[in-house]
């Protein structure tokens, strides 16, 4: 028995409970299921996050730092097949065949401040631990500040980096937009030095056919994008870097709202000179739900806060602080393209969510509904519920995860031959505290109150983790 007893410092929140890392790798067939796998999808039910190795210091440890590891569900004939796989990166085997850390991730922007030389390795690792994205039949694990890895499926094994043929010249977002209709992948990277942005296209082939450095006045965190038929939207708010405000003894990356907050709208392949910047309220977007054009103006539809503070996230989640003014709920600008004028509104201000999400086939068109993960505001801000926002009648149906039950991003996945734009499931993995059980959890997206339609016991633990996805059959 440890008679260790942890100090306040050594307690992480980002490393305890259904955070804290596990190093196994299975496969599982043949699962318990309450309920019943639907035969009308298949597909791959996938979900990443930070699954850390070596931690150099566990009272520091940003949520941002793990290793990646992807935990999918192959659906397929009413079938599951389970697996978790760590991404395979060259810091991960460089730090396992040290047999120690080597990046300190977070906590290296202050070192870098300070004038501390980075790693002989490198300046970061690239941990692939934040979200996926399906392209032109390949699957990319993503994290905003390096390049894709190229995964492969559904056995989550990891290619490697892929940096588009020597094409890809700038960070890449981890929520790049895929145009279903053009087979176009709509890119972006952001740096704390110039160019601050920089955007990219993909074609369907998977090749980068136009690159453009976008002006900003200063280096900013843009965790996503929007884009519609023609346009690109870039978000402009005001969590900035500064090195100055650093070597002072600040953060490096902090909230700064006199900066405010804009929002850039560039034809497809537009560059810098094209961007029409419009002045909104001061606040923070991490996720876009979708975007659209309607007449003169674009849509965007989105979860947003009225402030955010990421750099001290730790500290607050060790002393269970929850501000609801950095978490998000359902909002909506309107841009008039001739005007030059906005217009915004709140969809939904009764649920604080996120991780909102859409049908993927009508990314950039037009979309009826949302769903989105509810933050429990008394608990952490763990997930209890889904949500399906519909904009024909402006409500919102809540999927209950009951007591002790915690959820994460669901995303949604279409019913062979589907019909209407939520003919089909919404499925995400979800922590059952009471009972210490994973479970893949399948949801009717039409009869979204309704008690899942299966719930798929997984043996081993998954922790909890950012972006889930939906790959199709490989
Ligand atoms: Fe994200």
């Amino acid at each position: 028995m440890s008679t260790q007893m942890k100090t306040e410092e050594e307690f992480n929140p980002y490393l305890s409970g259904n955070y804290a890392p596990v190093m196994d790798e299975h496969v599982w067939e043949d699962m318990e299921v309450i309920g019943e796998i639907p035969k009308d999808i298949s597909g791959n039910f996938l979900r990443i996050g930070p699954n850390p190795v070596y931690v150099p210091d566990v009272a520091t440890y940003h949520i941002f730092d793990g290793d990646g590891m992807i935990h999918g569900v192959e659906i397929k004939d009413g079938k599951a097949t389970y697996r978790n796989k760590f991404v395979d990166t060259e810091g991960l085997r460089l730090e396992r065949e040290k047999g120690t850390w080597i990046w300190k991730g977070m906590a290296s922007m202050a070192d870098l401040a300070k004038g501390v030389a980075p790693p002989e390795e490198g300046l970061m690792k690239n941990t692939a631990n934040t979200a996926m994205v399906y392209h032109s039949n390949t699957l990319y694990a993503l994290m905003e500040a390096a390049p894709p890895h190229e995964m492969k499926l559904p056995s989550l094994e990891t290619v490697g980096e892929h940096d588009f043929n020597g094409k890809l010249t700038h960070p890449f977002t981890a929520h790049p937009k895929v145009d279903a209709v053009t087979g176009e992948m709509i890119t972006f990277g952001y740096s704390p030095m110039p160019p601050y942005l920089t955007y990219s296209v993909i074609n369907p082939e998977g090749e980068i056919v136009h690159t453009a450095p976008i002006t900003m006045p200063k280096g900013i965190m843009m965790h996503d994008c929007a884009i519609t038929e023609n346009h690109t939207i870039f978000l402009d708010t005001p969590i900035t870097f500064d090195f100055q405000r650093a070597m002072e003894g600040g953060l490096m990356l902090d909230w700064e709202p006199e900066n405010g907050t804009r929002l850039g709208v560039v034809p497809r392949m537009g560059s810098d000179e094209d961007v029409k910047w419009f002045d909104v309220d001061t606040s923070m977007c991490f996720h876009v739900a979708n975007a659209w054009e309607e007449g003169d103006e674009i849509v965007v539809q989105a979860s947003r806060s009225l402030k955010s503070n990421v750099a001290s996230a730790t500290e607050n989640a060790r002393e269970g602080v929850v501000d609801p003014d950095e978490m998000g709920k359902l909002y909506e600008w309107r841009l008039n393209m001739k005007t030059g004028e906005s217009s915004e509104r709140y969809l939904n201000d009764v649920h604080h969510c996120d991780f909102t999400r859409i049908n993927d086939d009508l990314m950039g068109r037009k979309t009826r509904y949302i769903y989105a993960s509810r933050f429990d505001l008394d608990h952490g801000a763990k997930f209890n519920a889904e949500l399906k926002y519909d904009n024909e009648s402006e409500t919102v149906q809540v999927h209950e995860l009951g007591a002790g039950r915690w959820g994460g991003e669901g995303v949604f996945a279409k019913r062979h031959g589907a019909a209407a734009e939520d003919d089909g499931y919404v499925v995400l993995f979800v922590w059952d505290e009471n009972e210490q059980q994973s479970e893949c959890v399948i949801i009717d997206a039409q009869n979204f109150e309704a008690d899942p339609v299966a719930r798929i016991k997984i043996p081993s633990r998954v922790p909890f983790g950012f972006h889930a996805g939906w790959a199709p059959d490989a």
